[in-house]
């Protein structure tokens, strides 16, 4: 399975912060935000990734990420020439998928909780030996501002909302998504919708027309943070900061995914500590590599 993380958009809402810098490249508290997202793909175990960003902007994801060897990984970049929306990520990404599933997360959207990894391996694992898609559904206080699932009365999906005024359910689908090899034909044939976007919920409701979309329900383990919001940039940077420091654990360090994913070695992982040692993020990293140098 590839990956794709989608890192262009607008940022509005940002603004002014992101009106010369993209969103996806400020600060979580000690790493840019599309450390977050790409850690999920690399959880899930998936190793070839195309970043997609704006024009102005896929030149710095290029500087910060390279071309992923020192992670064990191939990254492949491509421009998205204007915010269209997330279903072209699958028609830009059309060579590199050659019609291989993929998992496409938002550059925006950041996972962390119990079982996320086994929700990864079980979506993943899904798609590669059933076929369809798998997408998730979250519950949020309000959903208005997302794709939100339809159940009947037998809790079985029938639909999918975008932006809904009067959502049908408060289970919202976040930015992650698999989907089988069909993916950039189906993406192909969606049309823009009444406010002018190529939605990811109209791929979505056609593997559902087809019987192929399976919903699975984060539970209250998760955390699905909003990054969209110079508030929800606090929030989750205060997130990580209270959890890397009362555990000890980091969140999203691709640095140690990739060295317990066996991606890379210890000698590498100890290198790339080196590199970072100023920082407390480098220092991590040498103890992760300590520590499996005295097993
Ligand atoms: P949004 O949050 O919908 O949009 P945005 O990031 O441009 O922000 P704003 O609403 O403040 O203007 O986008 C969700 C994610 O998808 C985000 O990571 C940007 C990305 N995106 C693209 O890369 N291309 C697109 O065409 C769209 C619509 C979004």
């Amino acid at each position: 399975m590839k990956g794709i993380v989608l890192a262009g958009g607008s940022g509005t809402r940002l603004h002014p912060i992101t009106k010369a810098v993209s969103k996806q490249l400020l600060p979580i508290y000690d790493k840019p935000l599309v450390y977050y997202p790409l850690s999920v793909l690399m959880l899930a175990g998936i190793r070839e990734v195309l970043v997609v960003s704006t024009p102005r902007d896929l030149p710095a994801f290029r500087e910060l990420l390279g071309d992923g060897a020192e992670l064990g990984m191939r990254l492949k970049y491509a421009e998205q020439a204007e915010p269209r929306g997330l279903a072209e990520a699958f028609t830009i990404g059309r060579d590199f998928l050659a019609g291989e599933p993929c998992a496409l997360v938002l550059g925006d959207n950041m996972f962390h909780g119990k079982d996320l990894t086994e929700l990864l391996l079980n979506a993943k694992a899904r798609v590669e030996t059933e076929g369809g898609a798998v997408v998730f559904g979250y519950p949020v206080q309000d959903p208005r501002a997302f794709g939100v699932v339809e159940f009947d009365s037998r809790h079985r999906v029938v639909g999918i909302e975008e932006k809904p005024e009067h959502p049908k359910s408060k289970f919202a689908v976040p930015g992650l998504y698999f989907y089988d090899g069909q993916v950039s034909d189906i993406a192909a044939n969606v049309k823009p919708s009444a406010r002018g976007e190529l939605e990811i919920t109209s791929v979505n409701n056609a593997y559902l027309d087809k019987e192929q979309l399976s919903v699975e329900l984060m539970g209250r383990g998760m955390a699905w943070l909003d990054t969209g919001t110079p508030e929800g940039l606090l929030k989750a940077a205060e997130y990580v900061e209270a959890v890397q420091s009362r555990q000890g654990y980091y969140i999203a360090c691709l640095e140690e995914i990739a060295y317990r994913r066996a991606f890379i070695g210890a000698a590498e992982l100890r290198k790339l500590g080196e590199s970072l040692k100023k920082t407390a993020y480098g220092k991590y990293l040498l103890s992760i590599a300590d520590e499996a140098e005295e097993i």
